[in-house]
């Protein structure tokens, strides 16, 4: 028997969830039914077709106790939304940034069993990373129905701290966003030397992808694969050493730490 999930909030990563879980190979086994638990059914229409998925807008309108509970809403929201649920038992997972372990077992029911996680958009696609933290360490029967919500939906490892799950916000939480940074200006800067907006964003992302499966296939590091392409006095040794000149590292370093202090603060918003 499959998985009953309610799924609360449908935004950027409650769809991305979705859309995950909906494309997996084997969705139909793992997947029995999901509610989504949002406040306007707008958001979920896309998603309805499946006959797996309802829409209700409170939690007093789900007809049974899900398997898993997920939110999947703003940190600043939990704190009205959460004591709606204080009266269920069950596997509950938050994706929520910043707010600690603790901050949940004020609102749920003792009895549950919570785990953090920190997942991005990417698993939509099945390439996402996503960390997991749970306060005791967790029995095999609910470390399995974690594991299952996200087996083959990307990278997954479990972290033992909630300073922990911040510093994978700021990596890889965030992360994609770097990356999306990247490639945008990389497409930017073949449209400056006269390429067409359509074919300077495929040549940026065919870059990056390309390099990132060859880096993850060629079992070499990405240093010493630069050095391989990066001859003295070529074209790429120039290009290099503007990107030095802009001390790419520094910047990609104060980067995250500005995301890191950022989930930090959010663990007393809201
Ligand atoms: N986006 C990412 O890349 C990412 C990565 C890692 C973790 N996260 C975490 O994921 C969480 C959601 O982020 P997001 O980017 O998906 O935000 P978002 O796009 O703003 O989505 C938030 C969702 O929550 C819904 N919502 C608001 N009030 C609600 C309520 N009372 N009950 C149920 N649902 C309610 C919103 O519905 P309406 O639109 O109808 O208001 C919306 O569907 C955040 O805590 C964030 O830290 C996000």
């Amino acid at each position: 028997m499959g998985l009953s999930i309610a799924l609360v909030g449908c935004g950027a990563m409650g769809s991305a969830l979705l859309k995950g879980w909906l494309t997996l190979p084997d969705t139909k086994e793992r997947f029995a039914n999901f509610w989504v638990i949002v406040p306007h059914r707008e958001k979920v229409e896309p998603f309805l077709k499946d006959p797996r998925i309802g829409w209700i807008s409170s939690p007093e309108q789900l007809s049974q106790t899900p398997d898993v509970i997920l939110f999947a809403v703003k940190p600043y929201h939990l704190a009205e939304i959460l004591p709606q649920y204080k009266t269920f038992e069950t596997l509950f997972i938050s994706v929520a940034s910043g707010k600690p372990l603790s901050f949940y077992e004020t609102y749920l029911s003792p009895s549950s069993v919570f785990v953090r996680a920190m997942p991005n958009t990417p698993l939509s696609v099945h390439q996402g990373t996503i960390a997991f933290l749970s306060k005791v360490s967790l029995d095999p029967q609910n470390k399995q129905m974690v594991e299952n919500c996200f087996r083959g939906m990307g990278f997954f490892f479990w972290v033992n701290s909630d300073d922990d799950l911040d510093k994978v916000t700021a990596l890889t939480g965030s992360g994609p966003a770097y990356v999306f940074y990247m490639i945008e200006s990389f497409a930017q800067a073949a449209e400056a030397l006269g390429f067409s907006k359509e074919i300077s964003l495929q040549m940026a992302i065919s870059t990056f992808e390309g390099a990132s499966i060859y880096v993850q296939q060629s079992g070499q590091s990405p240093k010493s694969l630069r050095a391989q392409v990066t001859s003295p006095q070529g074209t790429t040794a120039e290009a290099i050493k503007v990107l030095e000149r802009g001390d790419l590292y520094h910047l990609m370093e104060e980067a995250v730490k500005a995301a890191y202090k950022r989930a930090k603060e959010l663990a007393h918003e809201g």
